[in-house]
């Protein structure tokens, strides 16, 4: 039955491409839409007619809801199943996520009978690619491209303010991308103040607290993390996401090691790239540093962001965990495209990473709730499998990355529910004693609450205390049902890390996330060593009466913005450090390791 409807609505479409006046082809009925461009963007003009597009079309996943009880079933502490991660071997996310019978049968049947033959490219075949020039697309979707230009860069993204989908197709579509959703330039890791005093820094002038410069040992100290570690567990890899031409360099992390650490200096990374526009067969070059999905060696190359996340693993994890730098190309030419590339690739991996940081981010605003649901669906899955996933909050406090903001703007992916969202803390010293210091909100840590995923419920008491508290502050400027971000915090500020042969002070909440996953990853090679499963989805561990015990508690300090002081960090939870900082020696009594 279910072939029979998509073969006749197949026949139906063809005729009405022969004669394009034939009434019976299902209507075109808005799919997305929106009022303007995401902030910053200008419409430039209409988009040449010949211009190709690859687009990517979702098919909604045959139960998702299905999907969420087993995440939470498999990382819930509380459940028998507890760890017994899904796998993708036995198909056994795949089959909550394959789109049905009908939904691809009447998609395909659709597409062939415009001439476009899609490609699936993701492992439950849910996600299909083609490329079609912009007349084609604005007649298939009724819409209207435009060049869209971001103010002050020369970033352009050819967008649509809507489009449609017949009739028949709209309930099997999650969304086509990029349409309508934006695509904007990713924050950076703020080089601080004292980066004009580069050069190598004296490390026995450094106050062992994370007060005045953060290294390793610092970090070491603040978060009770032993420098005596299990073996390397082979399945133990701790994966860290590199985009925007940012590279890792072999040298820097070497130097780096060297000045600043007591891990032996041969202790390197691995790589693994994809998305690249042309495989990498020739010594690089100069003319190859826009190719992107590579990992080049020229030293000038290499990206603070990529170093500091390098540099803070590594020398975290030591010898105990594999690194590896997942570094994501521009053959999408477009950057939630990657988000999602990844997270595809990842699913479909053998060798998947048990703990995934990501530095980079977006304002939930500049992307549609469709296309966002379906990447926040694309993490449930990866968690099911096992891996966890940690993002980076945002640097621009309650504004994310919107400076005229007038209400508070949450950023992704740290408002996705399945994924844990690491803010920023700093160390300050107690009336200038060495190594006496208390803990509190970095200014600039991102947090809040979301505007499209309600509170789950493993946070749902920690957040609503939260907002109860708020009373009728900022009554309007957020989202009290909102999904409360972050979920935790880490060290952000003055981290000293060596990129290009240079040393530099960076801060940020991209300081913070390899941090705690390094943290997340150790756990994961003293669970291993004593035959535990992994972590996999931290977040319904964390927020448990165990999981929040072995956290400190971060109180004070703000994240200012939109013209106000922002939240304050106070006790229990709050969009500023979330439930706080690790404590390795009590997340480690928490998981029953001695
Ligand atoms: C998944 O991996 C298999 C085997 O490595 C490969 O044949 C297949 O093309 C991959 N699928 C996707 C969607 O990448
Ligand atoms: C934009 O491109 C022009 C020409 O390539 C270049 O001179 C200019 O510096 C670029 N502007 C920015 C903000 O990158
Ligand atoms: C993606 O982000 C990078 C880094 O911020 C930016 O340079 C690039 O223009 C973005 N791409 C698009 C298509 O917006
Ligand atoms: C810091 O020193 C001042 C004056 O000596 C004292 O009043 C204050 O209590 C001290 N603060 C802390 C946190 O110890
Ligand atoms: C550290 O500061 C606290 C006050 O915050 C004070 O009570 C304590 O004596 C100080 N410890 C040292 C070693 O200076
Ligand atoms: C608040 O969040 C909920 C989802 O939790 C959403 O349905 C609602 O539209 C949001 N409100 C606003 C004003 O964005
Ligand atoms: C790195 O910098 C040092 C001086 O700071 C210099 O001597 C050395 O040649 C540089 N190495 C490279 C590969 O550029
Ligand atoms: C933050 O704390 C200050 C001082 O206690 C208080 O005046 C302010 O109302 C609090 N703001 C919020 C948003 O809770």
């Amino acid at each position: 039955m279910a072939l029979l409807r998509a073969s006749f609505f197949a026949a139906v479409v063809a005729l009405a491409l022969a004669t394009p006046t034939d009434r019976s082809a299902p209507a075109l009925v808005v799919h997305e839409h929106r009022g303007q461009p995401a902030k910053g963007f200008v419409n430039l003009g209409a988009a040449p007619a010949d211009t190709e597009l690859t687009l990517r079309l979702l098919l909604k996943p045959n139960n998702i809801e299905g999907l969420t009880q087993e995440l939470l079933a498999v990382s819930d502490p509380s459940s028998s199943r507890y760890g017994q991660h899904l796998s993708l071997e036995q198909a056994s996310v795949v089959s909550y996520v394959k789109p049905t019978t009908d939904a691809v049968s009447a998609v395909n049947a659709w597409l062939s009978s415009n001439e476009i033959s899609a490609t699936p490219v993701s492992p439950a075949g849910d996600l299909l690619e083609f490329t079609v020039p912009v007349s084609k697309a604005s007649s298939l979707f009724d819409a209207d491209f435009s060049v869209f230009g971001l103010s002050g860069t020369n970033t352009t993204n050819i967008r649509t303010l809507k489009y449609s989908l017949p009739s028949d197709l709209t309930s099997y579509v999650q969304f086509v991308h990029p349409m309508t959703s934006f695509s904007t330039p990713f924050s950076k890791p703020k080089i601080s103040a004292l980066s004009a005093k580069s050069g190598k820094r004296d490390v026995s002038d450094i106050d062992p607290s994370c007060a005045d410069i953060t290294t390793p040992s610092c970090v070491l100290n603040e978060y009770n993390i032993p420098t005596t570690l299990p073996p390397k567990q082979s399945n133990n890899v701790l994966g860290v996401s590199g985009f925007d031409n940012e590279f890792a360099n072999f040298l820097d992390l070497q130097e780096f090691l060297t000045d600043y650490s007591d891990v032996s200096p041969s202790t390197s990374f691995s790589v693994q790239l994809l998305d690249g526009k042309q495989p990498q067969t020739h010594a690089i070059s100069s003319a190859d540093v826009l190719s992107g999905g590579s990992n080049t060696q020229l030293r000038s190359f290499a990206g603070v962001e990529a170093s500091l996340d390098i540099d803070y693993t590594v020398s975290i994890v030591g010898e105990a965990v594999q690194v590896e730098f997942i570094s994501v190309g521009p053959l999408n030419d477009d950057n939630l495209s990657g988000f999602l590339d990844e997270i595809n690739f990842l699913i479909n991996s053998t060798s998947r990473p048990t703990v995934l940081t990501t530095s980079y981010g977006f304002d939930e605003e500049d992307v549609t709730f469709p296309v966002y649901e379906g990447l926040c669906n694309a993490y449930m899955q990866l968690g099911a499998l096992g891996t966890s996933l940690l993002f980076a909050s945002g640097d621009g406090g309650v504004a994310g990355n919107d400076f005229e903001c007038t209400t508070f703007v949450p950023t992704g992916p740290s408002s996705c529910p399945w994924v844990t969202s690491v803010g920023s803390s700093q160390a300050v010293l107690e009336n200038f004693t060495k190594n006496n210091f208390t803990t509190i909100g970095a200014f600039f840590s991102s947090g809040g609450f979301s505007n499209y995923f309600p509170a789950p419920a493993y946070q749902q008491a920690a957040v609503s205390a939260y907002v109860k508290s708020l009373g009728d502050e900022y009554a309007g400027l957020y989202n009290t049902t909102g999904r409360g971000f972050p979920d935790v915090s880490a060290e952000g500020i003055n981290f000293v890390v060596v990129a290009a042969n240079t040393s530099e002070l960076v801060e940020g909440t991209s300081c913070s996330s390899p941090v705690f996953a390094s943290v997340v990853a150790l756990l994961n090679a003293e669970l291993l060593a004593a035959n535990k499963p992994v972590l996999g989805f931290l977040n319904p561990f964390l927020y448990s009466p165990a999981g929040q015990a072995a956290l400190t508690d971060v109180i004070g300090g703000t994240n200012p913005g939109c013209n106000t002081n922002g939240f304050n960090a106070t006790a229990g939870w709050d969009p500023v450090t979330g439930l706080g900082t690790p404590d390795y020696t009590k997340l480690k009594a928490a998981l029953g390791l001695s």
